[in-house]
């Protein structure tokens, strides 16, 4: 997929079920927007389609949730629903990642993103929210990702997945050649990666080198998945998983 102008905004949604126009060349459902606000709009609306749906036939809705600039906009229209009544006292939410190590009331951690993008302002109930722990000592890592994986199958499996997508083709943190059947564990993020954060640790040396995050086999098992990418920099990795051949450096699902 080329993106004709810089701006052009990507929504790939890998379960077609939105009845979206597919435009052919990929290899997975595709929908172009105007912009990333409509995107974000469009995305935010079927969550809240989904939470309605399930709290009607008493049924919590169970939410994977990413961090970093992509889903800002999704979070944003989700509290304005909120506030114009939308409950979320029903939704169960696990999100993708944290940095390793990483206090959770660190000005960089996934914790406190969260906490200051959505959850400080919607109703989820904090026993509901689910994130792997950046503080957790490192004899206690492997016990804490089963603990993470199950706590997921306790509560049924993941309903509704969000993705931002990364410059190495990261989903979550698993980068380049994670293996399909991976599932939440420590890893160790790609350069790349971590120059692309630098700025918000005030430099790359500041950067941590690894990250808890959900498995590829754990992302993959969410009942529908909307992977959202914007702007003129994500439109060569987004080319490439979705329209090259599944490989271990852009590994492709349908
Ligand atoms: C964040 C995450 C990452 C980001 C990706 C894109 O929780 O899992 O995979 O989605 O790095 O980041 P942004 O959205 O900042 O371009």
């Amino acid at each position: 997929m080329n993106l004709p102008h810089p701006e052009l905004s990507i929504g790939a949604q890998l379960v077609p079920d939105w009845h979206a126009p597919y435009f052919g060349r990929e290899r997975l459902p595709v929908r172009i927007f105007a912009d990333e606000h409509q995107a974000a709009r469009a995305v935010a609306d079927r969550i809240a389609q989904r939470i309605r749906e399930n709290t009607a036939a008493d049924k919590n809705t169970v939410l994977g949730l990413a961090t970093g600039h992509t889903p800002v906009g999704v979070y944003d229209r989700l509290i304005q629903l909120h506030r114009e009544g939308l409950d979320l006292s029903r939704v169960v939410t696990f999100n993708l990642d944290e940095y390793w190590p990483m206090p959770s009331d660190a000005l960089q951690s996934y914790h406190r993103w969260m906490h200051e993008n959505l959850f400080d302002h919607v109703n989820i109930p904090a026993e509901n929210i689910h994130i792997p722990a950046g503080d957790v000592p490192r004899d206690q890592l492997e016990r804490h990702c089963q603990t993470y994986e199950d706590a997921i199958r306790a509560v049924g499996g993941i309903d509704l997945q969000i993705l931002g997508i990364g410059k190495t083709g990261h989903i979550g943190f698993n980068e380049p050649g994670s293996p399909p059947e991976s599932r939440t564990r420590l890893v160790t993020l790609d350069p790349v990666t971590r120059r692309d954060a630098a700025s918000d640790f005030f430099g790359e040396e500041n950067v941590p080198r690894h990250a808890i995050t959900m498995g590829l086999a754990t992302i993959l098992e969410a009942r529908e998945i909307c992977l959202l990418a914007f702007g003129e920099h994500k439109s060569a990795i987004v080319r490439r998983s979705v329209e090259e051949p599944p490989s271990a450096a852009i590994a492709q699902y349908q």
